[in-house]
């Protein structure tokens, strides 16, 4: 016998034994595979954004979108999207060693979004709202958090209170992510398994030059979402209590998942329930202050200049063509109309805060320290932070990452 068909003897023993005996599986960890430009090559990524190359800058972010979300086994429609296997905030900032007890699972860790808790200065969740958020890292970012043990309290304080005294701010930091690094921040709403569900839609109202916050309860529109057909006919509509006449869509329109028993009790909703996905953020270290890319879903995806340079639907399929799109790559441009600096934000995260529409991701994230007592990140700013901006004073800047004070410190 050959050598080759000795291996592949050997392969489909393996396979006999390990597949076809069903032995637990976990779930494994997936990359974005390659052929979706990640990481880009950062010459590239900076040649773009020194020209203001908004189209080739969206295509490369629409590339590691539609990378994503490709499925895990690509012949299998019930697989999981590529994301979804990536790491949670406890597998990556628990103070334990990071020993797998067990078998991984797709376990979906929803919280009520932290964004929104005391940490920020202000407790903004307002009556009815009822978001579930959750967020991911991948494995470059949680083997750099875990070997430089970031995620301890004790090396955070011991950094912080390493600095000489006249430490210039820029050099109290923790070592840089490296290129592969990346995380996602993702925005999910209930939806009742019977009967229809409003979901708050998102119309771009014109809100330049307005100060105020606008949480999805103030937004004016509806969809009605019916988890009853996979299809619903064109122009149906339907009354939701205060929003007569409101746009039919099917459950399948979102990326979606059915709650289990242990996450319906913890919001309150029936097991069987949904969750849909409605906003996503994510952010890569290709470039040194990283790039920002948010998504979130409407019912006319194909409108409009967030809608612009999407991948055709061999490369992001199904409920991932109706997320609209957009990218922060710097903290000023380009400049709005009116000439401030550029606003970048997801309606279902930063609208809440008061003048959350005219943040930018890059912006808040970049004041990410660790400080005792713990840092808050709010009121929104615009534009860099002054270097001698008093926040930084007796703190360490964190590479970007607001997780890592937040979840982390244990
Ligand atoms: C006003 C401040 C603020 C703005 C603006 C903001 N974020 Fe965040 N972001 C946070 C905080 C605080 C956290 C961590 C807590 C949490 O998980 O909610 C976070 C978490 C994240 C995470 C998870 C990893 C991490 O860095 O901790 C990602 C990814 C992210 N944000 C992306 C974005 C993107 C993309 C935008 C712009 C569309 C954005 N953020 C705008 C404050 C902000």
């Amino acid at each position: 016998m050959s050598g080759g068909r000795i291996a592949t003897v050997f392969a489909i023993c393996t396979s006999l034994l390990l597949g076809n005996l069903a032995l637990p599986q976990g779930l494994s960890y997936t990359p974005v595979p390659s052929g979706f430009d990640f990481p880009a090559d950062e010459r590239v990524l900076l040649d773009a954004v020194s020209r203001g190359d908004e189209e080739q800058l969206r295509t490369h972010a629409w590339t590691v979108f539609a990378g994503l979300t490709q499925k895990t086994r690509q012949n299998d429609p019930n697989s999981e999207a590529v994301w979804e296997t990536w790491y949670t905030g406890d597998e990556v900032f628990s103070a334990e060693t990071g020993v797998q007890k067990g078998l991984r699972s797709l376990k979906r860790d929803l919280v009520a979004p932290r964004q929104f808790s005391p940490h920020g200065g202000a407790h903004l969740k307002a009556a009815g709202e009822s978001q579930l958020s959750s967020t991911l890292f991948n494995q470059e970012l949680k083997d750099h958090t875990r070997s430089e043990k970031l995620q301890l309290h004790r090396t955070m304080k011991a950094i912080n209170d390493g600095w000489p005294a006249q430490t210039p701010v820029e050099n109290r930091k923790v070592k840089d992510y490296p290129r592969g690094a990346m995380s996602l921040k993702l925005v999910w709403m209930p939806v009742a398994k019977n009967g229809m569900t409003a979901i708050p839609t998102w119309d771009e109202m014109p809100v330049t030059d307005v100060a105020g916050a606008f949480p999805p309860s103030s937004w004016k529109r509806r969809v009605a979402v019916d988890p009853s057909r996979s299809s619903v006919p064109e122009g149906e509509l339907t009354d939701l209590p205060g929003f007569p006449g409101s746009r039919v869509v099917p459950l399948t329109a979102f990326h979606h998942f059915k709650l289990d028993a242990e996450q319906a009790a913890r919001f309150g909703r029936d097991e069987g329930d949904y969750a849909v996905l409605v906003g996503m953020h994510y952010t890569t270290k290709e470039i040194p202050n990283w790039f920002w890319a948010t998504f979130w879903w409407h019912d006319r995806p194909n409108d409009g200049p967030y809608a612009a340079d999407r991948l055709d639907d061999t490369k992001i399929r199904g409920p991932w063509r109706n997320y609209l799109m957009d990218i922060a790559y710097d903290m000023d441009l380009p400049k709005e109309t009116n000439g401030t600096p550029n606003a970048v934000f997801n309606p279902w995260l930063e609208a809440h805060f008061e003048n959350g529409v005219n943040s930018n991701c890059m912006t808040c994230h970049q004041r990410a320290i660790w400080t005792e007592p713990d840092a808050t990140f709010l009121p929104i700013t615009r534009g860099a932070a002054p270097a001698n901006d008093p926040i930084f004073r007796n703190s360490t800047k964190v590479d970007f990452l607001w997780s890592l004070p937040l979840e982390g410190n244990n």
